[in-house]
């Protein structure tokens, strides 16, 4: 990317933010606490994408690009390793809502989280959702729709509602 592109695509707030951290994020991008996100060189984040650390941290390697209308939330701490591909839409959401005490609504039932880990390299295919406590191995692969609840082992691809295994990877 030229340098006259960054700048096109970059607000005063952006520039601020790309000389602090090299990383390139669309104008219409929501950082909120964005002190509590860490974005490393070369991270590009696209337009409407909502990142939310809700207290805890966001923390995205370097080289790894998140697509257009991605929604993550924070609560437990997501780490996104180096040189992901998170396709469109994507939702990582590091957070549970408790829901046995019926007759009380669940938004004001207890929180919980544990918090999500994807390692390095992992493509995530457009609309997937990623849920609490998941780590996804490096250079594995997540089918576009899925549900990931279950962890994934390295070099492996998954796919489907929930996310099972298709196949291994060549490491
Ligand atoms: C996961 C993916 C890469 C697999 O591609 P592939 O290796 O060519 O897989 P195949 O088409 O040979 O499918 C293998 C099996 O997995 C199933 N499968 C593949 N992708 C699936 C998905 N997203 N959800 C559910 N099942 C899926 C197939 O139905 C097939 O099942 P079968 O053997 O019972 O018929 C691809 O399907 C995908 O989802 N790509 C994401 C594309 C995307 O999001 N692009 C955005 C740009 S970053």
């Amino acid at each position: 990317m030229t340098l006259s592109e960054v700048i096109r695509l970059l607000t005063k707030k952006k520039v601020i933010l790309f000389l602090r951290t090299r990383a390139i994020v669309d104008r219409t991008v929501i950082l909120a606490q964005s002190k509590l996100i860490h974005l490393a060189p070369r991270v590009r984040i696209n337009n409407y994408t909502v990142i939310k650390p809700h207290n805890a941290f966001v923390r995205i390697g370097k080289g790894t690009i998140i697509g257009e209308s991605c929604v993550i939330y924070g609560h437990g701490g997501i780490t996104i390793g180096d040189n992901c591909l998170i396709a469109p839409n994507v939702s990582i959401m590091a957070i549970e809502h408790e829901y046995s005490e019926s007759g009380k609504l669940y938004f004001n039932q207890p929180l919980k989280f544990k918090g999500i880990k994807i390692g390095n390299n992992v493509w995530i295919g457009a609309s997937a959702t990623i849920l609490d406590g998941v780590e996804i191995g490096d250079n594995s692969i997540v089918g576009a729709g899925s549900v990931v609840r279950k962890s994934v082992p390295a070099n492996t691809l998954v796919a489907g509602v929930p996310a099972k295994e298709i196949k291994k990877l060549e490491p």
